[in-house]
């Protein structure tokens, strides 16, 4: 399956196929100096597949984990490829998850100004939605993706396959931004979701969900407006996220919960249902306090507003200007409601 994500002169093709990883070289311009970044709880055999079909690899494996969005590896793929003397031509290679995908796309972004980036990745939630919309990005200072920039890959090859090594609780973490996508965007998605064998249906599930982040980007590359329904339940999520003794949760995990608040009373107890088919449900002693220094931290404390996606029916959306106290509010009440 081909999907062209249409951006004029930084258009790109997403291929989606069970075993092309092994096909890299055919897909992707490989006869020159590549490097190859992956990490350390992605099989190493999938960045050496890769690797064998290039001319010149050089494999970069970073730490696994959030830890890696870091300006100290970005400096340190930048340094490795000075060193094995890349120039304009040469290229990157991301085989992994989010992290993966973000901390080497803006080193592929900074490198003279700018050098091809391919996106391989490994884990549903980069398969669904982060490897594709060219959001870049590490963490400075505890602040997520505060420092990055827009920059499309060249190509991006989508293996499901690659995702029989993946744990549950990773499968879930992607599953999370289908459910996302399907909320704002596609009620029949959400009801293969809800009503599918999930494992049995998961290529159906990544293609009408990457369908759905392409019209997006293709409207809304830099997130002006419409862009900003890809952030649904993050705000919320990312506070939950970020407030450090809840960090223990993924990604996924807090973006689950960051969408229950957001979605209407009438639709709420069948997400939830969802979610929990999903393994996605998981409330926990939140602290409000933290999660509302953590997701609002450019605001000030109260009087200060948000635009927050809503979804009231499913497959459908509002953008909502909230109060940040209000939002908090909301969740709050709704957790309580929820955790009893
Ligand atoms: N993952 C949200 C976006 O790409 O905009």
């Amino acid at each position: 399956m081909k999907i062209q994500l249409d951006l004029k002169e930084r258009s790109y093709d997403i291929l989606v196929e069970r075993g092309i990883i092994k096909q890299a070289g055919s897909h992707l311009q490989l006869d020159r100096r590549v490097l190859v970044v992956t990490d350390s709880e992605v099989p190493q055999a999938y960045a050496e597949t890769v690797a064998a079909q290039c001319r010149i690899p050089v494999i970069c494996r970073v730490p696994s984990g959030e830890a890696s969005k870091s300006l100290e590896t970005f400096g340190m793929l930048l340094q490795t490829m000075l060193e094995h003397n890349f120039s304009r031509r040469d290229c990157v290679v991301a085989v992994g998850g989010g992290v993966v995908g973000d901390l080497s796309g803006f080193a592929a972004s900074a490198y003279m100004r700018g050098i091809d980036f391919y996106n391989i990745p490994t884990t549903l939630l980069s398969q669904i939605d982060s490897s594709i919309g060219g959001k870049t990005s590490v963490n400075f200072c505890g602040v997520k993706n505060i420092v990055g920039a827009f920059y499309q890959p060249k190509k991006v090859l989508i293996d499901p396959e690659l995702l029989a090594t993946l744990s549950e609780r990773q499968f879930a973490n992607g599953l999370a931004e289908a459910v996302k996508m399907a909320l704002t965007s596609d009620c029949e998605l959400f009801e293969l979701i809800e009503t599918k064998d999930i494992k049995e249906t998961i290529d159906e599930i990544i293609i009408r969900s990457l369908l759905i982040k392409k019209n997006v980007v293709e409207q809304d590359e830099t997130e002006t407006g419409l862009r900003k329904i890809l952030n649904f339940g993050h705000t919320i999520g990312h506070g939950i996220e970020s407030s450090e003794h809840l960090s223990q949760l993924y990604h996924g995990e807090c973006v689950a919960l960051g969408l229950i608040p957001m979605c209407g009373e009438s639709i709420r107890s069948r997400v939830i249902e969802v979610l929990k088919k999903c393994n996605l449900y998981h409330p926990i002693a939140f602290d409000w306090d933290a999660i509302a220094e953590a997701a609002f931290h450019d605001k000030k404390a109260d009087g200060d507003t948000v635009t927050v996606t809503t979804v009231s029916k499913i497959g459908t959306f509002a953008l909502t200007t909230m109060k940040c106290i209000e939002v908090i509010a909301l969740a709050k009440e709704c957790f309580s409601e929820e955790m009893i």
